[in-house]
C-alpha cells in the first residue's frame, strides 16, 4: 500500500481529517473519495477533506469575512437564549459533535452550569489535537466539570457514541454543519442519533434559514477570496497526500445557489481543459475546457423543513429559537 510521507501524515493527523486520524484508515478512506469522486461522471469530493492545517486555519479565517455571518448569527443567539435553552433543558451532560476547537461551547457550557445539573462535557471530533486544547480551556473556567473527548466521525461512527448512563443528555450540533449533508445522510445520521437517545435526552442543532439569495451567495463569495482558496485547498490536500499535481491556481471557486434544492452548491471549476495526475492512486483525470469538481453542499433550512426532518427521523421540534429569519437553533426530543 502507497504510504505518505512521515512529515505529511503528521500535519494529517494533528488536523483530523477523518476517522481515526492519521491512520492507514484515513489515507484508505481519502484514496477511497478521491478515486470514487474523480472517476464518476460528475467529479465531485466529499467536504470533510477541506479541512487540513491550512483548511482548519482558511476557515476561521472565513468565520471572520463580513459577508459570512453564520458564525456570528449562531453566536448571538447562544447569548441572547442560552439561558432559555438551558432552562427548557437542565442537561446533566453535553454531547458536542464536530466541536473542533469548542470556540463556542463555554456559551452553551455556562447557562447549563447555571441551571444546576451539568456534570459533563463530551467532546465528539475527528481532531484530537483540537480536542485536547479545548479540554485544558474548559477544565479551567469550569470548575468541576468533567471534560471528555471521543475521537470519532459522528457521520458514520454514531453507534461508538453510547447512551448517557442517567439520561438529561443534550446532543448539539452546532455550525451548521448539518447542511453539508445529503438529504439521505441527514436521515441516516438523524436515525443514528435517534436509536442513543433516551427519552429524557434531546438533540439541540444549528441550522442556517433559507433568505435573499444575494446574501446567501455572498457568504460564499467573501470580496477577499478567502472562501476561494479554502475551496482550491481541497486540490492542496490531495496533491500532498496523494501525490498528485493539480494545477490549483487552474481551477476558478464558484458558490452558487440552488433555489429548487435550497442549497449553495460549491464547485471548482477547471480554467481551460488539462489533465491532473494522482500518482499513489496510479490515476490520470481529465478536464474539459470550464469542467466542474463538485466540492461542497450547504443546504439552508426553514422551520417546517427541519420538523419534517425531525418527524422522519423519530423526533418532534421542541424548541426553536431564531434571529429573525437568519440562523436558528432548535431542540429536537424523541417521540
Ligand atoms: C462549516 C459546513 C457549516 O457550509 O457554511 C463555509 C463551511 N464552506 N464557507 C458552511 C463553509 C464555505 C460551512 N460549514
Amino acid at each position: 500500500m502507497p504510504t505518505t510521507h512521515a512529515e505529511d501524515r503528521a500535519v494529517l493527523s494533528d488536523h483530523g481529517l477523518a476517522l481515526d486520524a492519521g491512520t492507514p484508515e484515513t489515507w484508505t478512506a481519502l484514496a477511497a473519495d478521491v478515486l470514487r469522486g474523480l472517476t464518476a461522471e460528475e467529479k465531485h469530493l466529499p467536504p470533510k477533506w477541506f479541512y487540513d492545517a491550512h483548511g482548519s486555519a482558511l476557515f476561521d479565517e472565513i468565520c471572520q469575512q463580513p459577508e459570512y455571518y453564520p458564525t456570528r448569527a449562531e453566536t448571538a443567539l447562544l447569548e441572547a437564549q442560552g439561558a432559555e435553552i438551558a432552562a427548557a433543558f437542565p442537561a446533566r451532560e453535553l454531547v458536542e459533535l464536530g466541536s473542533g476547537s469548542s470556540t463556542k461551547t463555554p456559551l452553551l457550557l455556562a447557562p447549563l452550569r447555571a441551571a444546576g445539573r451539568l456534570e459533563r462535557y463530551v467532546q465528539v471530533d475527528v481532531s484530537a489535537s483540537a480536542m485536547a486544547a479545548a479540554e485544558r480551556r474548559l477544565t479551567e473556567a469550569f470548575p468541576g466539570l468533567t471534560v471528555e473527548r471521543r475521537i470519532l466521525d459522528f457521520t458514520t461512527q454514531l453507534a461508538h457514541l453510547g447512551r448517557a448512563p442517567q439520561g438529561g443528555r443534550m446532543v448539539a450540533l452546532l455550525g451548521s454543519t448539518i447542511g453539508n449533508l445529503e438529504p439521505v445522510e441527514v436521515q441516516a445520521f438523524l436515525e443514528q442519533l435517534r436509536a442513543q437517545l433516551g427519552p429524557d435526552d434531546t438533540l439541540l442543532l444549528g441550522t442556517d434559514l433559507v433568505k435573499a439569495k444575494a446574501d446567501l451567495v455572498a457568504a460564499y463569495n467573501d470580496a477577499a477570496g478567502v472562501t476561494a482558496q479554502f475551496n482550491r485547498n481541497v486540490l492542496r490536500v490531495l496533491n500532498r497526500e496523494l501525490d498528485a499535481d493539480f494545477n490549483i491556481h487552474a481551477f476558478d471557486h464558484e458558490a452558487i445557489w440552488n433555489p429548487d434544492l435550497e442549497r449553495i452548491e460549491t464547485r471548482l471549476r477547471a480554467r481551460g481543459a488539462q489533465q491532473a495526475r494522482v500518482r499513489s492512486l496510479s490515476l490520470d483525470v481529465s478536464f474539459r475546457d470550464g469542467e466542474a469538481i463538485f466540492t461542497e453542499i450547504s443546504r439552508k433550512f426553514r422551520r417546517e423543513t427541519v420538523a419534517e426532518l425531525y418527524a422522519a427521523a423519530g423526533f418532534e421540534l421542541s424548541g426553536w429559537f431564531e434571529t429573525n429569519g437568519v440562523y436558528a437553533l432548535s431542540l429536537a426530543r424523541p417521540v
